[in-house]
């Protein structure tokens, strides 16, 4: 039943859904800010945190316009609480208790991955037990769930996220932010020419490391215009790009066979990327016994809608927040 309008500002997206029973999305608006932080490279906080200020009335209005509702057809209003940029997270945060005071609705508070994790609900009935692999800008992680709404950490990068590493990479070839989906068309033209290293850490870890492969990627640059030999970026970004799909998929095939999960879900990101989708996609082939579910590329950035689906966790277990919740840069799940 519950009609959920949730809010997620925790980067460089002010965004607004209104969702129903944690699954039908009624409406979704996303402003993107990637334009104005492009040309620094990367976002830039305090910029982030103004423009957040500046479009949030009129994105909370144009998901309520888009879903032709007032706000007695709602039973909640759901935040991001973390973990993200502090200065951004608030400006939801606030907004959101702005809205459940002024409408007397109960505020839920939401964890950004397991928003990620439950867009998901938004394409199909998720069947526990299950496991997510989140790639994001920020975070890295297989997450095991035996049933709804209980969090396991399997596995978990040790120093660079994926996404931080594509743009991290992206940039030095010369490409702009945010790098991921640059990357992915350029190898889509390149082809797999440098053998840089995997990270398979010691036996049996579920655990990432990407900063060994993006120094890998550096070095070969430099030394090859050391050398006067030609770099070739199509084939930089595919030969990287491998690399971090070797590492993914085998980390991913393991941990589902291991944990005898019914699905394996990919979020965050980088699940927008085409090789890793593809990758997945043969390595958990339609017909087998563990259901890919990956959610459409729209899902899988930031969004609210993911919010609203995580939030009607939140509102089964009768969890609410006091009008003193706050912004958590660092929150766990
Ligand atoms: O989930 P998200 O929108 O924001 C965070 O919570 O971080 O993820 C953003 C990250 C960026 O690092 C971006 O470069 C990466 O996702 N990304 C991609 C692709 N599309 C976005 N990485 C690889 N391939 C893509 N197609
Ligand atoms: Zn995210």
């Amino acid at each position: 039943m519950p009609r959920i309008l949730a809010i997620e500002t925790s980067c460089d997206e002010t965004a607004v859904a209104i969702v129903e029973d944690g699954k039908n999305i009624i409406s979704n608006i996303v402003a993107s800010q990637m334009e104005i932080h492009q040309r620094f490279g990367g976002v830039v906080p305090e910029v982030a945190s103004r423009h957040h200020v500046e479009n949030m009335t009129m994105v909370v209005e144009e998901a309520m316009s888009a879903a032709k509702m007032s706000y007695k057809d709602l039973d909640a209003i759901a935040v991001t609480e973390g973990p993200g940029l502090v200065g951004a997270l608030l400006v939801g945060v606030n907004t959101a208790k702005g809205l459940a005071y002024a409408h007397d609705l109960p505020l839920l508070p939401v964890h950004h991955i397991g928003g990620h994790i439950h867009a998901a609900q938004l394409v199909a009935e998720v069947e526990y037990p299950t496991l997510a692999l989140v790639v994001s800008g920020g975070h890295t992680s297989l997450i095991y769930m035996p049933k709804e709404g209980v969090y396991e950490g399997v596995g978990e990068t040790r120093d660079d996220a994926v996404g931080e590493a594509y743009d991290k990479v992206a940039r030095t070839i010369g490409l702009s932010y945010p790098g991921g989906p640059e990357i992915d068309r350029l190898a889509a033209k390149g082809e797999v020419t440098i053998d840089f290293p995997r990270a398979w850490l010691e036996d049996g870890s579920y655990d990432f490391s990407f900063s060994g492969l993006k120094s890998a990627v550096l070095n070969y640059i430099h030394n090859a215009k050391q050398r006067g030999e030609e770099v070739v970026p199509e084939n930089v970004a595919a030969s990287f790009q491998a690399s971090v799909t070797d590492v993914l998929v085998e980390r991913s095939r393991r941990a589902a066979s291991e944990y005898d999960v019914k699905q394996f879900l990919v979020t965050g990101g980088v699940a927008a990327n085409r090789e890793l989708r593809s990758s997945m996609e043969s390595e958990f082939p339609a017909e087998g016994n563990v259901e890919l579910v990956i959610p459409p590329l729209s899902l899988c950035t930031d969004n609210a809608a993911m919010i609203g689906a995580a939030a009607q966790i939140a509102w089964k277990k009768g969890l609410r927040a006091g009008y003193d919740l706050n912004g958590e840069p660092g929150l766990l799940l």
